[in-house]
């Protein structure tokens, strides 16, 4: 049995989660596809109900499931919270514990979107872009780490980026594999002119090409120009492969050339697992959105196109996955609308009418 840990977490995390539960009633009621559901807390709803952001039994059940469907964490109730409490510590330990080093964090424009980026439409007509992040290494995690107060009362703040060539081989593997269902091109990305770790990450991911890769184009951009080259030429980019502090960043830029936060899917990956898959957490790119909170307007697709990856990449499910992004996709070409994709001549729906849609889309390409 699949087993599949739901976390809705905070803000609108649980509206949107909602719609994808109707949509795992559908696998099962249409698809015979079952999966053996467990809920857990997490972020700031954790620290509510236990006094922590990833309670210890949520990371057993974590540990315990295949995969795990993550809302959104956060909230200004919690801003002020010591930096282990604070609801965004419970992502980061599902990531370091669960081994998740792979972040694949896609940028595609829909058709039916394209006017929606603050680019000009030609620039990102039809772009569909993978940013590999690393996830478990890098300045997020290196020792040495803290603030100390110097003899003289002075205070030091430090954080060090640090990667092992193991750490490198094993992100730009995932990188390659990628690119070979796709364009065949990998863009890595570093500050090597500055950095000896991205030195050394630059001769690694180079080496790993040149043995196992030879087929793939291989080039390598400091970040600084891969920033410029986004806003640019987008459409120049087919994977991208970079370090964590790195990769936070440059996804962020990626993710508004599609003009859409809300539409944008992630997958956060560990080793193979034995079902073949990997283990996997997935959940939207856009954050908790407390502003909107409780109103029902939030836009469910992101969170929808995360569960339509983690059939793809920890169930094997590729068919269900393709079935799930052509009723999206079908939706909007239809004109609906949630409010933060709304323009004028379109139809402007609430949360569940959108989950509605997407389920009648399933049941018309299933028929
Ligand atoms: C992201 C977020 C997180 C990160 C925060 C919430 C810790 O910005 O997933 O990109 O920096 O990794
Ligand atoms: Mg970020």
């Amino acid at each position: 049995m699949r087993r599949l840990l739901i976390l809705p977490g905070d803000g609108i995390g649980p509206e949107v989660v909602d719609q994808v539960l109707r949509i795992i009633d559908w696998l099962r009621r249409r698809r015979n596809i079952e999966f053996d559901v467990v809920n857990g807390l997490v972020g700031g709803a954790a620290f509510e109900a236990t006094g922590s952001p990833l309670p210890d039994e949520t990371l057993a059940d974590a540990l315990d499931c295949d995969a795990v469907l993550f809302g959104a964490v956060g909230g200004p109730q919690w801003e002020n919270l010591d930096f282990s409490s604070r609801p965004e510590r419970g992502l980061l330990g599902l990531r370091k514990e669960l081994g998740l080093f792979a972040n694949l964090r896609p940028a595609r424009v829909y058709d039916a979107l394209a006017d929606a980026s603050t680019l000009r439409g030609d620039l990102v007509a039809g772009l569909d872009i993978v940013i590999v992040r690393e996830l478990t290494g890098g300045i997020y995690f290196g020792e040495p780490r803290g603030v100390e107060t110097l003899p003289e009362g002075d205070r030091r703040g430090i954080n060090t980026e640090v990667y092992s060539s193991d750490e490198i081989r094993r992100i730009a593997r995932v990188a390659f594999e990628l690119a070979r269902g796709r364009r065949g091109l990998v863009h890595s990305i570093d500050k090597a002119n500055v950095l000896e770790s991205s030195e050394l990450w630059r001769q690694e991911v180079q080496a790993l090409r040149d043995t196992d890769y030879p087929e793939l184009e291989l080039k390598h951009m400091y970040v600084d120009n891969a920033a410029m080259q986004l806003v640019r030429e987008p459409k120049q980019f087919d994977v991208i492969v970079t370090t964590n502090m790195f990769g936070d960043i440059l996804s962020d830029l990626a993710a508004m050339l599609t003009g859409s936060l809300g539409m944008l899917p992630s997958a956060s990956l560990g080793e193979a697992t034995g079902m073949g898959g990997r283990r996997g957490l997935y959940e939207p790119v856009h954050g908790s959105a407390p502003d909107i909170a409780g109103c029902g307007i939030a836009n469910p697709i992101a969170q929808i196109s995360s569960f339509a990856m983690l059939l793809r990449y920890s169930f094997q499910l590729d068919e269900d996955a393709d079935l799930i992004d052509s009723a999206i996709q079908t939706v909007l070409a239809g004109g609906l609308r949630t409010a933060d994709i709304m323009r004028a001549g379109k139809a402007k729906v609430s949360t569940t009418v959108m989950g509605d849609s997407i389920l009648r889309g399933l049941d018309n390409l299933a028929a």
